[in-house]
């Protein structure tokens, strides 16, 4: 069974048939999504989400589009959701140099605050780094990676900064980019990457992959991902599958939470 070990089934986008799209989802055979959150009302919604879907995970954190937010008040906030039996991360964080929405000061105080406080609670990160890798780099070998470990989203850098992300004890998640025509660099990371260190995703509603761009995407659309991956590795699809949703069930905790569950 596949993973999406990212997306906005909390985004308004999902809000009118998220049932069809779990269903969509269900017979694509997608059995478990993580639902990040980037911003206080995002996050507080990806749990509501898991706790009524047994398939859907939750993620909390701030964005760096919404970083100049970030202040002890926010913190707290994040911290009681941190605390709820079905947020397996901290995310999504990091710098965004593309937009800027957020003065970049702000956005670098917010992602070293929310990797200490990842660290703290023990729970994986979630980063986003868009035209900013680095500071991204440099801050995360300052402040480091927690020993929960965490995940680049929807990489987007060099081989060489693939390289440096998994020397900090990050995964490598891949989304619908990796299957654009014109995706040849990304294509050689990917290449280069071991398996054992690559998750895959849609970031739903967003990026959605080769043949559907221009729709609206879902998480039925992640084994799209996972095949390219397969292609350009020359492995099979189900090996993809089984390593990429293992990956990310030993970054999230997931088996754990559900043997624990099993017990009761
Ligand atoms: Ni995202």
């Amino acid at each position: 069974m596949w993973f999406d070990s990212h997306c906005h089934l909390n985004d308004e986008a999902f809000q009118n048939d998220l049932s069809a799209v779990l269903d969509q989802a269900r017979q694509a055979g997608v059995s478990g999504m993580m639902v990040v959150g980037y911003d206080l009302p995002s996050s507080i919604r990806a749990i509501e989400l898991a706790h009524a879907y047994d398939i859907l995970w939750a993620s909390v954190g701030i964005h760096p589009h919404d970083a100049k937010i970030w202040g002890p008040v926010v913190r707290r906030e994040i911290e009681l959701l941190l605390k709820d039996s079905k947020v397996m991360a901290l995310g999504e964080i990091g710098l965004d140099y593309h937009y800027d929405y957020s003065p970049r000061d702000d956005q670098r105080r917010a992602f070293r605050e929310q990797l200490e406080l990842a660290d703290e609670y023990r729970k994986p990160v979630i980063i986003h780094n868009r035209e900013a890798h680095g500071d991204t780099l440099q801050i995360l070998s300052e402040v480091g990676v927690g020993e929960a470990g965490g995940v680049m989203h929807c990489f987007s850098g060099s081989k060489e900064t693939a390289a440096a992300c998994i020397k900090q004890g990050l995964y490598i998640s891949f989304a619908g980019p990796l299957t654009f025509k014109n995706a040849k660099n990304l294509a050689e990371v990917a290449v280069e990457v071991p398996l054992d260190r690559i998750l895959i995703e849609t970031d739903a509603p967003y990026l959605t992959p080769h043949p559907f761009r221009g729709e609206r995407n879902h998480p039925g659309l992640v084994p799209l991902v996972g095949q390219k991956l397969a292609e350009l590795k020359n492995e099979t699809v189900e090996a993809v599958m089984e390593i990429t949703s293992r990956n990310s069930r030993n970054l999230f905790k997931l088996d754990v939470v559900e043997c624990e569950t099993d017990e009761k």
